[in-house]
């Protein structure tokens, strides 16, 4: 992970090469760059109330094959920033600061070379915080997809769920119908639908909700994209069929070599799913890093009393869940200090008048937000029981 409070979109110049190709720039990547770089980004509405700030200078990498986790409560601004990652924040009345690059994957022609040589298997900067849309479509779908938070407004209820996912194979692949109509039906089997050849033909009124999710990872997946991002995709799902759609994903990642940004705001979803974690709070990253560190060895406080709000299995029957105090802060009235500060138990003067910066543990890419942080452990727990009292039942290894 690039250090969050030193952005950096520059390319290291040893590595960089820039190819003349018609009026554009086309700046080659090395190889292994990260898939998504996400540097000091912001998205501010313009509303009639004021402007209101719902991310704030967000910076983190999603490399290839990797599992990256969003979480925070309600209103921390993960779908302002998913759509912004996407590019899906409206021309008008949002300004999106920053800079989000893509690697996206490049078909060399005559012409386009470093040095006088065409790299093999270019990848290329794609910088969507100004992208155009025409632009934009050369990578949604293709590259980069996203299961949304609600499928039943993001299916097309007029529309049958097959012809929802063979359009994109036509417009984005060029496949001819009855080719579309047999990726799709394969599709539907993929994401474990029964009888797919009759669902194909359903209306999404006529599925449940697992099925419409399970339909909208298959819209997602359609093109093989290389970044899955899928915003709290067990929204409203019971127990039993959330596992299902999460097993799916990670089913899906693993044999497709995805790389996924997983968004939710439950801790405990990511904590056997993820490689690494970023924690957000009023529309701020205030702890990141990889998924052990962070479950392990979190400094802040925030990202305790969300551990110890996770239930698990380990609780006894009749236990007390534990909440956080208070609500999540007001958007457009954040505190002038650490925005957690309201409800923070370990808050002291400072923290209600000056906002604490990310800093850098010993942990490599392991970072927090926090004027009086949680004490270092040095020993990362490893067993199971440690791992419960902690908060969780177990970490990916
Ligand atoms: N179009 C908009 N105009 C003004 N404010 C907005 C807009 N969209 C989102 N917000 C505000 O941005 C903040 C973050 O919203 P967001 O939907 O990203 O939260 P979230 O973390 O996804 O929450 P949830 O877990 O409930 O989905 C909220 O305070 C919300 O009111
Ligand atoms: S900076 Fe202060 S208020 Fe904020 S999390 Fe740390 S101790 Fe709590
Ligand atoms: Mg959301």
């Amino acid at each position: 992970m690039s250090d969050p409070q030193t952005p950096n979109n520059q390319i290291p110049e040893e590595n960089a090469g820039m190819a003349a190709r018609g009026s554009n720039k086309i700046t080659f990547l090395p190889p292994d760059a990260p898939l998504l770089r996400v540097d000091n980004v912001s998205t501010t509405f313009h509303t009639p109330r004021g402007d209101v700030r719902a991310v704030s200078n967000i910076s983190f990498e999603v490399r290839s094959n990797e599992v990256v986790g969003i979480v925070g409560e309600s209103g921390s601004g993960k779908t302002v920033l998913s759509r912004t990652l996407m590019g899906l924040q409206p021309r008008h009345g949002v300004t999106v600061d920053g800079s989000i690059t893509f690697a996206k994957r490049y078909v060399a022609e005559r012409g386009d070379a470093i040095d006088g040589q065409v790299p093999e298997n270019p990848l290329v900067g794609f910088e969507v915080a100004r992208a155009k849309e025409s632009d934009l479509r050369t990578v949604w779908g293709v590259e980069v997809a996203m299961v949304f938070q609600d499928p039943m407004t993001s299916l097309n209820p007029v529309q049958r769920v097959g012809n929802q996912i063979s359009e994109g194979l036509r417009v984005r692949q060029g496949m001819s119908k009855a080719d579309a109509k047999k990726r799709a039906i394969e599709l539907l089997t993929q994401v474990g639908i029964p009888s797919p050849e009759e669902r194909y033909r359903a209306y999404p009124n006529q599925l449940s909700g697992g099925m419409r999710q399970r339909v909208m990872i298959a819209i997602a997946l359609a093109c093989n994209p290389r970044l899955l991002l899928a915003d709290e995709p067990t929204t409203g799902l019971d127990v039993t069929i959330q596992a299902q759609i999460l097993n799916l994903l990670e089913d899906l990642q693993r044999r497709y070599h995805m790389s996924v940004l997983l968004v939710t705001h439950d801790l405990g979803v990511v904590a056997t799913r993820t490689d690494r974690i970023v924690v957000m709070y009023g529309g701020r990253v205030v702890e990141c890093g990889n998924t052990r560190d962070v479950f392990y060895g979190h400094r802040m406080p925030y990202t305790e009393a969300l551990l110890k709000s996770t239930p698990k299995i380990s609780n006894s029957s009749h236990s007390r869940l534990q909440t956080i105090p208070g609500r999540p802060p007001d958007i457009l009235n954040l505190p002038p200090g650490c925005s957690f500060a309201p409800r923070c138990s370990y808050a002291t003067e400072k923290c209600h008048q000056e906002r604490p910066e990310l800093e850098a543990t010993e942990n490599e890419g392991h970072f927090f937000a926090c004027w009086n942080p949680l004490p270092a452990r040095k020993t990362p727990p490893a067993t199971r029981s440690d791992a419960s009292e902690i908060g969780v039942d177990s970490v990916r290894d």
